[in-house]
């Protein structure tokens, strides 16, 4: 009988709890033997819960339990999770969790503490919710020399643009109504400016470069900006609107970042709808490979710390390696990345825009009613982009095309 704590009692938390009594005998079978949740640490008392008399308010307890062998981090944040988890990797007890933010700040050096002590740091539920997209990078596909990964990463900025595409209503009309539904946070500043996708391509772009992709280092865009007028022209294109976090190899390195882009719907990312997340994988040998599913939710995600847990029960004694180096990988600048953008302007600005963008552009029809101009730019650099926008006045709106 291995011995498990769950670090907060929260959605996730209590989601673990839920899945290891449910799935008692599946995780029994799977893990080799049964797992037995030995303490819930929380600040709150859950009187009248079934696993009340397993409830402790003091971290040392678990931590100087010889019997606890794993410890499952759902409490979120960086401290004081971050120090709880260093101190069990210390211990010698391995820990699974589902924290993005402390995983993308510091999981390299979490990893290599793992190490050093004979155990395991995994974090499946970190990305993608209960997709199995890590086991399988930092497995099934570890021969592969990954080129690309490119991801819809966030549930919440994906429903919002899947309603505001399907049902013609404005980002904040739809923002109200996914907060009122609980599908968005009463603060959803990290989900629609894309914070916590940024975090996520982070920790993806780590195992991709076997190194650490710092989230501060990746240029991230929301999906405020994006109006009801975008999706009628989109639509009109044969594209879809999507949130992507995306890593490609390059010659110099890798370049990473996260932005709406309008992705042609023939792409399996363009009919990835509401709250489910879809991550696709490029190597070198294998070619395109895509995950789906629901990428947040508490018992997908807590089924992903389950998988942890069951890893690391059968890989008792050992340290789960993970490609994951605290040296920091080399990224390319946005500034060089090529590609074409989607560009709105006032009526006026036409010939201006004519002008600095050059012959090559293409116009889009569907701006007569709304007095602008739209075009799709020639394969251009961000940085010329940037310096040609600039010249223009009262720019409506772009989006990059995939
Ligand atoms: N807020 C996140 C999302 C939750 O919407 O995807 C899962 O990380």
């Amino acid at each position: 009988m291995a011995k498990v704590a769950v670090l907060g009692y929260g959605t996730v938390g209590s989601g673990v709890v839920e899945v290891l009594d449910t799935n008692a005998q599946e995780v029994t079978n799977s893990a080799g033997e049964a797992l037995e949740v030995k303490y819930i640490l929380d600040l709150r008392d859950f009187p009248g819960d079934k696993h009340e008399a397993q409830v402790v308010h003091d971290i040392n307890v678990i931590l100087d339990d010889p019997e606890v062998e794993v410890i499952c981090e759902t409490m979120g944040g960086i401290e004081p999770a971050f120090s709880f988890e260093k101190s069990a990797l210390e211990r010698g007890k391995s820990v699974c969790t589902s924290n993005k933010e402390l995983v993308a700040a510091h999981g390299p050096e979490l990893v290599e503490l793992a190490k050093q002590n004979g155990v395991s740091y995994l974090f499946e539920a970190s990305v993608g919710g209960g997709i199995p997209v890590l086991r399988s990078l930092n497995d099934s596909l570890k021969h592969e020399k990954v080129d690309s990964i490119t991801g819809i990463l966030n549930g919440t900025t994906n429903y919002i643009l899947t309603k505001m595409d399907k049902e013609g209503l404005g980002f904040a009309t739809v923002l109200k109504k996914a907060q009122e539904k609980g599908y968005a946070e009463r603060n959803p500043e990290a989900d629609v400016e894309g914070y916590d996708a940024c975090r996520k391509i982070a920790i993806l772009a780590s195992l991709m470069s076997g190194k650490h992709v710092n989230y501060e280092d990746i240029y991230t865009e929301g999906i405020s900006k994006i109006s009801i007028e975008d999706f009628a022209y989109a639509r009109k294109m044969g594209m879809a609107i999507k949130l992507l976090g995306m890593c490609k190899r390059n010659q110099n390195g890798f370049f990473t970042m996260v932005s709406p882009f309008m992705i042609p719907l023939e792409n399996p990312l363009a009919n990835v709808n509401g709250v489910f997340n879809a991550i696709n994988i490029h190597g070198n040998m294998l070619g395109d490979v895509m995950f789906y599913g629901k990428g947040a939710g508490k018992n997908a995600t807590a089924s992903a710390v389950v998988a942890d847990v069951i890893d690391i029960v059968k890989h008792k004694g050992k340290h789960i390696d993970v490609n994951m180096k605290s040296e920091k990988a080399e990224l390319s600048p946005k500034d060089n990345a090529v590609r074409s953008f989607f560009v709105r302007v006032p009526k006026d600005q036409t010939d201006k825009a004519k002008e600095i963008f050059g012959s090559k552009i293409e116009m889009v029809d569907g701006g007569e009613e709304n007095h602008e101009f739209a075009f799709v730019t020639d394969m251009i650099s961000e940085k010329d982009f940037e310096e040609r926008l600039r010249k223009l006045d009262c720019v409506k709106g772009y989006i990059r095309l995939y």
